[in-house]
């Protein structure tokens, strides 16, 4: 089969995975990426429902491409991801003219389905069975683990891979879809992960990232004996050419003095933990469905602070959740305060059908009050990740580089040159991160991507640290 592919891809870092995945399986089933859409001849959106303004976006740009199918009767249209586990065959009634969907319990059939549809243009169901009302060892084999061969040519960056350590989510935080789209909570064998990032080393990674719902939910039973994140962390230090190791995202119950201790104690593991708060009430918390305490939160990040020198904490808040009033909001405005996140992602909320928010309480807050919220929270947000990274001025990091910076490109592509026929030794603007993840811009030869060295911090924004290089 030959033919040209093109993926896009929103939501979070499972996602990104999974199209890195799926244009692997894609390319060796004989198509080849396109650079754009326009000529492309599989189109596939890869969808994320955690929100629903996520969904409409993509809804509409589905709807964009009747004219494209129209002028290409051949043409493979597919959704895959979060919402086409959710919404299944309603898909295909809002939009005929899509010919697959595809959940991401099933990924491992989308060559396959890509194949058959070129074939005899019959339009194919791929999805796992639903979480609710089915036994749970039907539903967990339902949700496929997806885990095949990697491609190095498929990552954005050559130097640095996300290697999923667990699939699905039991939380079932009130307001939230994943559990119902991504399945049940199954951690993958510490041998395999082991495997693949050997592999991943051998491809020239030197930056691994542990994906996972809840990563430090992390568990796997060997010949009678329960492996951790921490027992993870520690049989993939040793793997020689990794340089650095990073886990998202935590869960603020279980974070124990074993896992702070191993994070502390193995130099690869960077001082960097995601681990959100969602709100800053205790009341609110409750209605989330968030088995911990504001106190309880409070104390964790104390202790990760304290046992971790040097730690970045991330966090994520939804604001305007059912029933939340001035008071609960303050709350969050005072733990923001006082935790002083890196930085933090906010988000509106935004009521999902099929979660236990949606069934029991009305979604109240006005939009008005919603945004104003926002826009409070990222204001007091910004002003701390400003501040914390002012701390940085005339220090020394050690950075990642990670390669020319989007500006730099965007000059380069204007002034007719390209990135890659850039000269190794001319200076342009490069960007790396340091252990503690902040992104560092700086000046230097594109040769040193994937390298890591050691800048002085000279100027900071809020979300960047300027460096320059030490005299060589
Ligand atoms: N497993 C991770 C992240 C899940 S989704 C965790 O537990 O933290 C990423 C973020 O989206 C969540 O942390 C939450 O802040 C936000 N989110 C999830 N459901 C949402 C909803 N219904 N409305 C608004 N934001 C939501
Ligand atoms: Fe959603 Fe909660 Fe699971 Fe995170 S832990 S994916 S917010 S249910
Ligand atoms: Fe979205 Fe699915 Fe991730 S709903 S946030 S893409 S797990």
């Amino acid at each position: 089969m030959s033919g040209k592919f093109y993926i896009e891809t929103v939501g979070c870092q499972m996602n990104v995975l999974d199209s890195e995945l799926a244009m692997s399986e894609l390319v060796k089933a004989g198509y080849t990426p396109a650079v754009s859409k326009r000529n492309a001849d599989v189109i596939l959106f890869n969808t994320c429902s955690v929100r629903q303004h996520a969904e409409d976006k993509v809804y509409s740009a589905i709807g964009r491409l009747k004219h494209w199918k129209e002028s290409k009767p051949d043409g493979i249209l597919g959704v895959m991801g979060c919402m086409a586990q959710k919404d299944q065959d309603i898909i295909f009634r809002r939009a005929p003219h899509v010919d697959l969907v595809i959940g991401p319990g099933q990924l491992h059939r989308l060559a396959d389905a890509v194949l058959s549809i070129a074939e005899d243009r019959k339009p194919r169901l791929e999805v796992s069975l639903n979480r609710i009302r089915r036994p749970q060892d039907e539903v967990k084999a339902s949700f496929e683990q997806y885990d095949p061969q990697r491609f190095a040519p498929m990552r954005d960056n050559p130097f640095q891979a996300m290697v999923r350590i667990m699939f699905g989510c039991n939380k079932f935080c009130s307001y939230c879809i994943v559990p119902n789209v991504r399945g049940p909570e199954q951690s993958r064998s510490p041998a395999e992960i082991e495997a693949e990032i050997r592999q991943l080393a051998e491809q020239g990674c030197v930056e691994m990232t542990l994906i996972g719902q809840t990563v430090n939910s992390y568990r796997f039973e060997d010949a009678g004996k329960i492996l951790t994140l921490a027992d993870l962390l520690e049989r993939i230090h040793p793997i020689e050419k990794i340089r650095r190791i990073r886990f998202v995202t935590s869960y603020p119950v279980g974070m124990d003095d074993r896992l702070l201790g191993t994070i502390r104690d193995l130099p690869k593991v960077m001082p960097f933990i995601h681990i959100p708060a969602q709100s800053g009430s205790d009341t609110v918390l409750q209605r989330m469905r968030r088995h911990y305490t504001i106190e309880e939160y409070r104390r964790l990040i104390d202790r990760i602070k304290t046992a971790i020198p040097g730690v970045a904490v991330t966090s994520d808040f939804i604001v305007g959740f059912c029933g939340e009033t001035d008071r609960e909001f303050e709350e969050t405005m005072s733990l923001v305060k006082d935790c002083r996140f890196k930085n933090s992602f906010i988000f509106k909320y935004s009521t999902r059908p099929g979660t236990k928010a949606a069934e029991l309480y009305p979604d109240d807050v006005p939009e008005t009050v919603k945004k104003e919220r926002n826009n409070r929270l990222l204001e007091l947000q910004n002003g701390i990740s400003a501040e914390l990274n002012r701390e940085f001025v005339g220090k020394k990091v050690e950075i990642l580089v990670e390669g020319i910076s989007k500006n730099a490109v965007k000059n380069l592509i204007r002034i007719g040159s390209g990135a890659a026929e850039t000269a190794s030794e001319e200076t342009v603007q490069l960007t790396g991160r340091t252990p503690c993840d902040r992104i560092v811009v700086f000046d230097g030869p594109p040769r040193l991507a994937g390298r890591i060295i050691t800048v002085n911090v000279v100027e900071t924004a809020p979300f960047t640290l300027f460096g320059e290089r030490e005299p060589q």
